[in-house]
């Protein structure tokens, strides 16, 4: 068995979780549900990102400790889990004592080395951002963008990271690691971005402007700041189980590739001595009417909502269906229903309820075995072995769409195999050789049903569950044996009927 380590970002504590949060922690679950059902030992982490200048003002303006306001927060973000059908095995949060302890080990061992030293900061801060800005941030006609906020000159001590003296080691790296990002066009952009000379990084806050933070242990007047502290967490959670770094990939959002997850924390791991993850899986944003949904623009979707109102799976069905992995997608109710009302309700939903209603029909409920292998029969199982041929590697390469295209193209092509044997007629005629065609149609298309719904489990495990229930089945072997045709359904008893999908109130 092999061990596959999967991390998504951490989340800001700044504000509720909102579709963008919720679509990478249900992106990163399919992945993980994924490979445990491909037999690998999946350990699946995600957290909160604590510290910094924006938490400790909302905890001062409503007038709580920062620590008391970030447990309000993450607390959110952990309850956001279950209704999301999430499966991951740690949260780790960037306050806690076992984080900490390694951040300030690698500062100390870092500083120790001379990879740290003290220098002088002469620049713009931007709070918002939580950022320094050079020159070269200004607007053409001086100002500073909008996304800044408020921006401040000011000169100050600070240490610095020597990143600079990494970078040719890294362009080597990337050249020799074609797939390190994904998706491949996102590692061009490294590249491009390392073809000007990288500057040392900023490590430091003074304490007397950010209290909230990680103190350096070997200068204690100041705290670690933003991306040295929140990248370690990949480490930190692990650190104390054997076996399980380097992470094989961490899933975060393109805004956050380059150069944090892209630059720095290979270069991190790098001068700590400590091994290089897989790669890095940089998904698009969900925007509504083209812009990217964040907190500080405030066109954001309550995802729980949503989860709530059609139910878990359906949500995660439609963020895996509509997205590809690494672009950009719009949000829409309107889309949102589209995928409900058709695939969901009027494909696969139907597809359960007329095989439910004729194996009970006609078979009395339990599902007799096929007997004869037409046309029908060959071209459908002809479809399924291609659909399975595909899908797995799709899911192996992050093209969860396309997986899930072909798999819905699937249970259409069953839904028009019923068509097409119509039991219905085939029920009024008295010939031996139409009833043995009825009874192959109630097993082929039950048989059918059984291996779609088996591919589903990654993105729609209870769904799955449900369906196998129905279907009077208790699943045995392994998940790929049980992606083969002909397991055989024979003799099971199913279910009177099952409502996956209800129709919604309202449109
Ligand atoms: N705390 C940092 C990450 C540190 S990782 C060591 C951070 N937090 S965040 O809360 O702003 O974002 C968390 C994740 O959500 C990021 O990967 C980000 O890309 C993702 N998303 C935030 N808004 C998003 C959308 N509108 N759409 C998709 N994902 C986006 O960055």
């Amino acid at each position: 068995m092999s061990s596959f380590y999967i991390t998504t970002a951490i989340d800001y504590v700044n504000g509720s979780p909102h579709l963008g949060h919720a679509y990478e922690k249900v992106l990163t679950d399919v992945i993980a549900r994924f490979r445990r059902l491909m037999g690998d030992q999946v350990f699946f982490l995600t957290g909160t990102d604590e510290h910094g200048q924006k938490v400790q003002q909302s905890a001062r303006k409503k007038g709580i400790p920062p620590q008391q306001f970030a447990d309000e927060v993450t607390a959110e973000f952990k309850a956001m889990l279950p209704r999301l059908a999430i499966t991951n095995d740690d949260f780790i949060r960037t306050t806690e004592e076992r984080h900490k302890k390694v951040v300030r080990a690698i500062l100390q061992q870092l500083f120790d080395r001379g990879e740290i030293y003290l220098g002088e900061y002469k620049g713009f801060y931007s709070t918002r951002q939580e950022q320094f800005l050079q020159e070269k941030d200004r607007n053409p006609d001086g100002t500073w963008p909008e996304i800044f906020g408020e921006v401040t000159a000011i000169v100050e001590h600070n240490y610095f990271f020597r990143l600079s003296a990494y970078q040719a080691w890294l362009v080597d790296f990337l050249k020799a690691n074609e797939s390190f990002i994904f998706p491949k066009y996102r590692q061009k952009q490294v590249l491009e971005f390392l073809k000007e000379p990288i500057s040392d990084l900023c490590i430091s806050r003074p304490r007397e402007r950010l209290e909230w933070g990680i103190p350096l242990p070997f200068d204690e007047k100041y705290v670690t700041y933003v991306w040295f502290d929140a990248l370690l967490n990949y480490y930190s959670a692990v650190a104390d189980k054997p076996g399980l770094w380097p992470a094989s990939w961490h899933v975060i959002g393109k805004d956050i590739l380059v150069p944090p997850h892209a630059v720095y924390w290979p270069i991190i791991l790098r001068a700590a001595g400590l091994p290089l993850p897989g790669g890095i899986v940089a998904h698009g944003w969900w925007t509504s009417s083209g812009a990217k949904m964040s907190k500080s623009t405030g066109n954001v979707l309550n995802p729980l909502e949503l989860a709530d109102e059609f139910g878990v799976d359906s949500f995660r069905y439609f963020l895996m269906r509509e997205m590809n992995v690494g672009q950009d997608s719009d949000f829409s109710r309107e889309q949102f229903l589209v995928r409900y009302n058709g695939d969901l309700a009027n494909d696969l939903g139907n597809l359960v309820n007329r095989t439910l209603n004729m194996a009970n029909r006609f078979g009395g409920g339990v599902l007799p075995a096929a007997e004869v292998s037409e046309e029908p029969e060959a071209e459908l199982k002809a479809l399924w072995e291609r659909t399975h041929a595909e899908f797995i590697p799709l899911c192996e390469g992050f093209q969860f769409h396309s997986a899930l295209e072909r798999l819905f193209a699937f249970v259409k092509a069953i839904n028009a195999y019923i068509e097409k044997r119509a039991p219905w007629k085939l029920g009024k005629s008295a010939e031996a050789a139409d009833q043995a065609r009825l009874r192959t149609a109630l097993a082929t298309m039950a048989e059918a049903l059984r291996l779609a719904s088996t591919a589903l489990q990654p993105v729609m495990p209870g769904t799955c569950e449900k369906i196998h229930g129905v279907l009077g089945l208790t699943p045995r072997g392994s998940w790929r044996e049980q992606l083969a045709w002909g397991r055989g359904l024979d003799g099971s008893r199913v279910a009177a009927s099952l409502v996956l999908f209800p129709r919604p109130p309202k449109l």
